[in-house]
């Protein structure tokens, strides 16, 4: 094969209006008019000026007309929780009458209940269940996921968690899939301190032929800071990457506790301090901030505008879980990142793409310059500042994964 050969598009997408790439040398968002986006097999070999398009094509080269629409990278959902079963429908009308989200946690609702909902059902109602949410996000125009266990709060069961997200990578229709053990979550039946001896001797060791990431939710009335601290130190060892559900319902030392293990993220942060989100920055911790899951519950803002004046990477996800954020769709996540956490929309739009790949260690994707993964969208609109005005709308008309055209499943 001669080096021109192998260079051929195997995909092209004509006619762009605006093409977001996230190229760091362009101003944010790293717009091009007049664009061509191409592929040669999963890569970008030409994200650029019509005018200037020089890739060689074939004859049986696939070609897409955006029709003067935008094109922008996938979105990288950094953080959700999409394993499961059940649903708290209750809780949420027992909030809006005030409720508040740890008193039914102690009234045996909360995580618990969900916990007990998912492990009535079978593995198969598990994939059905999440794959479900997967497509969803899919035609929502995320083209790469982090799923978290969490869910299991044992040990077969947390397994059981992985194995189902990860049955959805040999599945088209739904978006690329990286897994996270996250055994310090709820409540767990029984001694504590067992339970944790438990995940540290055998549950790490399984985990880490499953998932890439390890995480915790370091709360007040879940798991301390010491607790989470031995399991990321331990994590590390089996070369699972630290992740933090931090600050988020108290000021409680999960964003220090990061920094202080090199975490890949900290997630929510709602309640971290200034010098927190410094310690961040200068550890190289991407924040990770959940616009939905503040919205539900209240509170502080999400941290997006401080975390980037502290001078740390921030991302942007869904948390879609069925307690504090039952949403699959990252450009409403967008949307509310630029009206409450005082990113522009430049800001949220990468923070949603090339900043959820940045929570997730990933370098091969989340912007579209040649050798990255060709993960792209096609806008139905010409502007792609119409991702968040558009409030709640989905802006995505088709999606591209691995440098193909997907059909929505
Ligand atoms: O990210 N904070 C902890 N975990 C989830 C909520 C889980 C649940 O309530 O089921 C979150 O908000
Ligand atoms: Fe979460």
């Amino acid at each position: 094969m001669t080096a021109e050969a192998r260079e051929a598009a195997t995909l092209v997408v004509v006619n762009i209006g605006q093409l977001i790439t996230g190229d760091p040398r362009l101003p944010a968002p790293g717009v091009i008019e007049s664009a061509v986006l191409a592929a040669s097999g999963d890569r970008v070999v030409y994200a650029g000026r019509a005018s200037e398009f020089d890739v060689p094509t074939l004859a049986d080269t696939v070609e897409v007309d955006a029709r003067g629409a935008a094109v922008i990278p996938g979105f990288v959902d950094a953080h959700t929780h999409l394993v499961w079963l059940g649903d708290r429908a209750g809780e949420y009308a027992l909030r809006a009458e005030g409720a508040a989200y740890e008193e039914i946690a102690a009234r045996g609702g909360g995580i618990r209940s969900t916990v007990a909902a998912t492990a009535a059902g079978s593995l198969e109602e598990l994939v059905a269940a999440t794959r479900e949410r997967a497509r969803r996000m899919f035609r929502l125009g995320t083209t790469t996921v982090e799923v978290k266990s969490g869910y299991g709060q044992a040990h077969a069961a947390e397994m059981r968690e992985l194995e189902a997200a990860r049955a959805l990578n040999a599945e088209s229709g739904v978006p690329d899939v990286v897994t996270t053990y996250l055994p310090l979550h709820g409540p767990v039946d029984g001694n504590r301190a067992a339970y944790l001896d438990g995940v540290l001797r055998d549950g790490l060791a399984a985990a880490s032929r499953l998932a890439g990431f390890v995480d915790c939710f370091c709360e007040i009335g879940a798991w301390s800071v010491d607790e989470c601290e031995r399991l990321l130190m331990a994590g590390r060892s089996h070369g699972l990457r630290a992740k933090i559900h931090a600050e988020q319902r108290s000021r409680s030392g999960g964003a220090a506790l990061a920094a202080r293990v090199g975490a890949v993220s900290a997630d929510h942060l709602e309640h971290a301090g200034d010098e927190d989100l410094r310690a961040l920055a200068a550890a190289g911790v991407t924040g990770v901030i959940l616009p939905g899951a503040s919205l539900v519950l209240g509170g502080p803002p999400p941290p997006g505008r401080r975390l980037l004046e502290a001078g740390a990477a921030v991302a942007i996800a869904t948390d879609c879980n069925p307690g504090t954020c039952w949403s699959e769709s990252m450009p409403l996540m967008l949307s509310l990142a630029v009206a409450t956490a005082g990113l522009t929309p430049a800001q949220a739009i990468l923070a949603a793409t090339a900043g959820g790949a940045a929570a997730l260690g990933l370098t091969d994707r989340g912007r579209l310059l040649p050798g990255l993964r060709c993960h792209a969208l096609v806008l139905e609109t010409r502007n792609w500042l119409d991702v968040g005005y558009h409030l709640g709308s989905n802006p995505v008309a088709r999606v591209i994964r691995g440098g193909r055209i997907v059909p929505a499943a």
